[in-house]
């Protein structure tokens, strides 16, 4: 079958304003839209810029807005996008990030926030030198957020981010932190707080769901928010009953 592959662009060095061009391309509809895009690349236009790099889903760096959805271009197929001969699909770069050309987005401040967030194991200090043991069932709370491959979907879902407060941490940032905050060995909750509690931590997430929507990972990405909420709420009320 042929599609028309309509890719919005940008040269910064050449082009005031991001503009749409047209690929006539012939496809499987098996085929993924990675394919399509490595195809234009290599045989219609050498300068179409994008990246990607594992090809299955797993590095997160091929996320791009395909027919109006934040999706993985590896993942996605041209039937899931394209039903009929000579279908338009459109394809953007993320929203709510820096646009540098074509396709590719800048992550400074995605990266900055997650780094902010210590995504990494604070462990209790008496643990250290010893074997911490974890139960099958606290091992099962915090699961779903170790699927993350930070792809940056959810970011440019969430219509907060978007649309009302840009210095929002975001989603993928919240569900960095419950990746720790809800394991039993760690103990980093109270210097996490100085991101999540403060008022473009957390708070702003208004519950629209987008980003549990986009999430190619199936992260329950809202209710990962709502349960870091409750965890700093129940954090805060204990310390200050023990002070
Ligand atoms: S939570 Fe899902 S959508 Fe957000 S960065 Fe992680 S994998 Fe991507
Ligand atoms: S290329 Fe790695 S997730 Fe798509």
């Amino acid at each position: 079958m042929n599609i028309i592959l309509r890719i919005l662009r940008y040269n910064p060095q050449t082009d005031r304003a991001s503009q749409f061009q047209d690929f006539s391309v012939t496809v499987e509809p098996t085929d993924r839209i990675l394919d399509t895009l490595m195809f234009i690349k290599r045989n219609l236009d050498g300068t179409l810029s994008f990246r990607k790099s594992c090809g299955h889903g797993i590095c997160g760096s091929d996320s791009m807005i395909i027919n109006g959805v934040e999706r993985l271009a590896c993942k996605t197929l041209v039937h899931d996008v394209a039903e009929e001969e000579n279908a338009v699909v459109t394809v953007k770069p993320l929203k709510s990030l820096p646009v540098q050309r074509d396709l590719m987005v800048d992550y400074g401040v995605f990266f900055e926030a997650y780094r902010e967030v210590k995504p990494f194991l604070i462990p209790a200090k008496q643990a250290e030198r010893a074997e911490n043991i974890q139960t099958p069932a606290e091992r099962d709370r915090f699961d779903d957020p170790t699927k993350c491959i930070l792809c940056a979907s959810c970011h440019s879902a969430c219509p907060v981010v978007a649309d009302q407060n840009v210095d929002f941490i975001g989603p993928a940032t919240v569900v960095q932190a419950a990746r720790f905050v809800f394991d039993s060995r760690d103990e980093g909750i109270k210097p996490r707080l100085v991101v999540l509690d403060k008022p473009n931590g957390v708070w702003p997430c208004e519950n629209h769901f987008e980003c549990t929507r986009v999430c190619p990972r199936g992260i329950k990405v809202t209710k990962n928010i709502n349960l870091t909420k409750r965890a700093i709420k129940t954090f805060k009320e204990k310390t200050n009953k023990d002070t």
